[in-house]
């Protein structure tokens, strides 16, 4: 059912140093800053000839990876995403499967303008999954 491993997200305490470590010393292809309001995040995105590394930063007052930088100060991995051609299709095998789709189960449209699910990480090997429909 998932087809090509889309993103992998990682909160940074340090957006900008973060920015610098993936350019500098890795090498790699970043973009500028872009904050997502809609979404609680500054992000930058780190452009890979497979995939895209997501670097994010809590933005405004309850950003939802604010707690997750609390828990971890040094940043860390936040989420995969896979993409799947039918996210309904997806949900609707998931949760007969067992599995749980946080919120109201719901897509929402997500950072990349197409609509997104979160899975519940305690299913997926304590790993938060994002799907998302391309
Ligand atoms: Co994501």
């Amino acid at each position: 059912m998932i087809g090509k491993l889309n993103h992998v997200a990682i909160v940074v305490p340090d957006l900008m140093a973060a920015a610098a470590t993936y350019r500098d010393a890795l090498g790699a292809d970043v973009s500028e800053a872009l904050d997502l309001p809609d979404h609680g995040v500054r992000t930058i995105f780190v452009n890979l000839p497979n995939t895209k590394i997501e670097l994010l930063y809590p933005l405004g007052e309850d950003s939802p990876i604010a707690k997750f930088l609390e828990k971890n100060p040094s940043g860390g991995m936040h989420h995969v995403c896979y993409e799947v051609d039918d996210i309904i299709e997806a949900r609707n095998h998931l949760t007969k499967e067992g599995a749980r789709v946080l919120g109201d189960g719901e897509p929402k449209i997500g950072a990349h303008g197409k609509p997104v699910l979160f899975l519940h990480p305690k299913d997926f090997c304590g790993t938060l999954v994002e799907l998302e429909q391309v």
